[in-house]
């Protein structure tokens, strides 16, 4: 039987740990970090995610700034909020939901974010920082990622990584962090030839391809660890919908060492990270250390 990766509990520790380094930074230095979201429309999704967001800044004691704009805001208007927050002195994040409306160019939004304010790590200075191993800001979700594969396997030098989907958001950067760990970095796509094979050399397989239980148990390497970064929503059958991932769960299981579920895996990493970035940046824009 493989491991199950509790990523519900180990992103409830982060959350208490930056809770407690929080406190900490008030007492020590009066500074309170705080996260500013802006959400565009109503996507029924995207309003979900922003309000967990909100609602988790404040449990771990940060301040939480809510900008919500119709669907029919200019990239002009937008443009000029994020100014506002990029001078904003109690704003030390900045995070704008994606996807955007239509009429507005998402790279030039982020690429106006103040890049130590840019806690999602989408900025074209914190993507370059991070492919040239240098210290900027890691997006949420690749972070979370590593922290449970180096929780789980420690020392990752050496080890065959395999990662399933080349997106901006998850594949390139879980691949670098990969790389930056040591290992040896295989990215795959929808034109990689004999996927099977290779997601079978894989000691540690991350799926991030967005199709919905498409790694099976044998396409899994016996012991391996393997991450499923897939949010996908199907028919259940009986009128109902349930959440899978993009790996087959009950074959993988049978195969894998180690493996996250879906839901309980890396989702509840990234709000943990996206705090863990921002309380980050609180002490860096102030030239101060992360309390203990
Ligand atoms: N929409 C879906 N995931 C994300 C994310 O990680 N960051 C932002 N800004 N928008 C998203």
């Amino acid at each position: 039987m493989s491991k199950i990766i509790d990523g519900k509990s180990f992103a409830a520790e982060l959350r208490a740990d930056v809770a407690k380094r929080v406190a900490a930074l008030k007492e020590r230095d009066g500074i309170v970090p705080g996260l500013a979201v802006v959400l565009v429309g109503e996507d029924p999704a995207s309003q979900v995610y922003v309000r967990n967001k909100g609602k988790q800044t404040v449990e771990v004691g940060m301040q939480s700034f809510e900008h919500k704009l119709p669907d029919t805001t200019s990239q002009e208007t937008l443009i000029d909020l994020i100014d506002q927050l990029n001078v904003d002195e109690s704003v030390h994040g900045i995070l704008v939901q994606l996807p955007l409306p239509k009429q507005i160019d998402e790279k030039a939004v982020i690429n106006r974010i103040n890049p130590d304010k840019d806690v999602d790590g989408f900025h074209l200075d914190n993507v370059g920082r991070l492919s040239i191993g240098d210290n900027g800001i890691v997006p949420c979700t690749p972070l979370g990622c590593i922290m449970m594969i180096k929780d789980q396997l420690g020392d990752l030098s050496g080890k065959h990584a395999v990662v399933v989907g080349r997106s901006n958001i998850v594949g390139k950067p879980v691949a670098n962090l990969l790389l930056q760990e040591n290992c040896t970095v295989v990215i795959t796509h929808s034109r990689t030839k004999n996927l099977q094979e290779e997601c079978l050399r894989a000691d540690i397989l991350v799926a991030a391809v967005g199709r919905p239980e498409m790694i099976k148990g044998d396409w899994v390497k016996p012991g391996a660890t393997v991450i499923d970064v897939g949010i996908n929503r199907i028919d259940a059958g009986d009128g109902k919908t349930r959440l899978v991932g993009d790996v087959d769960f009950a074959s993988a299981e049978a195969v894998a060492g180690k493996i996250t579920p879906v839901p309980g895996g890396v989702g509840p990493m990234t709000i943990a990270c996206l705090l863990h970035n921002t309380l980050q940046q609180a002490c860096r824009i102030n030239d101060l250390s992360v309390p203990d």
